[in-house]
């Protein structure tokens, strides 16, 4: 009743910000993203009817806070494989935690295949998607590799709000170069920051209106591999989040001046007949998608903003796989 899973963080190019219901966490907008290839979660997961308690560890420490959340979702297959153990899960992540890189995506990415597969369900890709929505709506995308849709979905019931891939990534291999602005965990949540937006930001729902269009525009860009139609859609919808955050009543904002600069940075880049973009979601740190040609001249270029504490290199990658 054991086993290990890996998944990647996706990042997304449309973005999800807004529930239209919060049992069944299903999004208010569809969204589109990339799965990454070099930064991942691993997680193990063993059933054990000795347990009296589901245990947590992330990179090596005990984690109280966070296994709260591990649980539910464990609930999630549980209910499914209609067994009571408790579980000890062992995480690790090769990249900062809750920083705004997409942690909750790969986590429960992870915990899901891997709980699935100890449970001894069959359980499809669609499924997992499905499950893994539950628990965090980006982690549905991370399920899948290369560029995959999460769709709006209809059913009250969820089982059409889930991901499905577009093309693979060796379809069309871009880079993206992942650009740390700062390593602290960032204070307000996705969930918060949803939840607030919605109560109080005056643009919600022109922002619920649009997303069709931007989803569409991405879609063919990605379908006519138009790289400069990509990113026009791109940074566009990772603005319009971002303006939506700051109209929210506190405002969210989760820049910090390095990712002004690394913003202006790209811009200036792309200007200059560099093939790359930039798209921010909720936190300061910036990921730079470009042309494989282009990779180090854009981490050279990022490296020399001030603020920066590093850059890292990815290729777009698989989805979630046991090991
Ligand atoms: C800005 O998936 O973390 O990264 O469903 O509440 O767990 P919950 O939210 P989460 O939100 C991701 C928000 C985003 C945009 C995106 O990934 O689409």
């Amino acid at each position: 009743m054991q086993a290990t899973a890996q998944a990647q963080p996706n990042i997304a190019l449309i973005k999800y910000w807004g529930k239209r219901q919060t049992k069944l966490n299903l999004p208010a907008v569809g969204s589109l993203s990339i799965t990454l290839d070099s930064l991942w979660t691993r997680t193990y997961v063993r059933f054990d009817s000795g347990l009296e308690k589901d245990e947590f560890h992330l990179n090596g420490q005990l984690d109280t806070i966070r296994c709260r959340r591990v649980s539910q979702c464990l609930d999630l297959m549980r209910r499914r494989a209609n067994i009571s153990y408790c579980a000890a899960v062992v995480s690790e992540n090769n990249f900062p935690t809750e920083a705004g890189l997409a942690s909750s995506a790969s986590g429960f990415a992870a915990l899901v295949l891997a709980s699935s597969k100890a449970l001894g369900l069959d359980l499809t890709d669609e499924e997992l998607s499905e499950i893994a929505r539950q628990s965090s709506g980006s982690a549905a995308r991370s399920i899948f590799g290369g560029f995959v849709e999460m769709e709006l979905g209809h059913c009250k019931d969820g089982s059409d709000a889930i991901a499905h891939p577009l093309i693979g990534p060796e379809e069309w291999p871009l880079h993206v170069v992942v650009v740390i602005t700062s390593d602290r965990t960032k204070i307000i949540g996705s969930t918060e920051g949803m939840q607030r937006t919605s109560l109080s930001s005056p643009y919600y729902q022109a922002w619920i209106q649009n997303h069709v269009s931007d989803i569409e525009a991405a879609k063919h860009a990605i379908a006519s591999r138009d790289f400069y139609a990509l990113a026009d859609i791109s940074e566009h919808n990772c603005l319009k989040m971002h303006g939506l955050a700051l109209s929210t009543r506190p405002a969210l904002i989760y820049w910090n001046g390095a990712t002004v600069e690394c913003m202006n940075c790209v811009r200036d880049l792309r200007a200059s007949g560099t093939a790359a973009f930039f798209t921010i979601d909720a936190g300061p740190q910036v990921k730079v998608v470009c042309a494989p040609s282009e990779t180090q001249k854009v981490m050279d270029a990022l490296r020399n903003v001030p603020g920066v504490l590093c850059v890292l290199n990815s290729c777009i990658g698989q989805g979630a796989r046991l090991l």
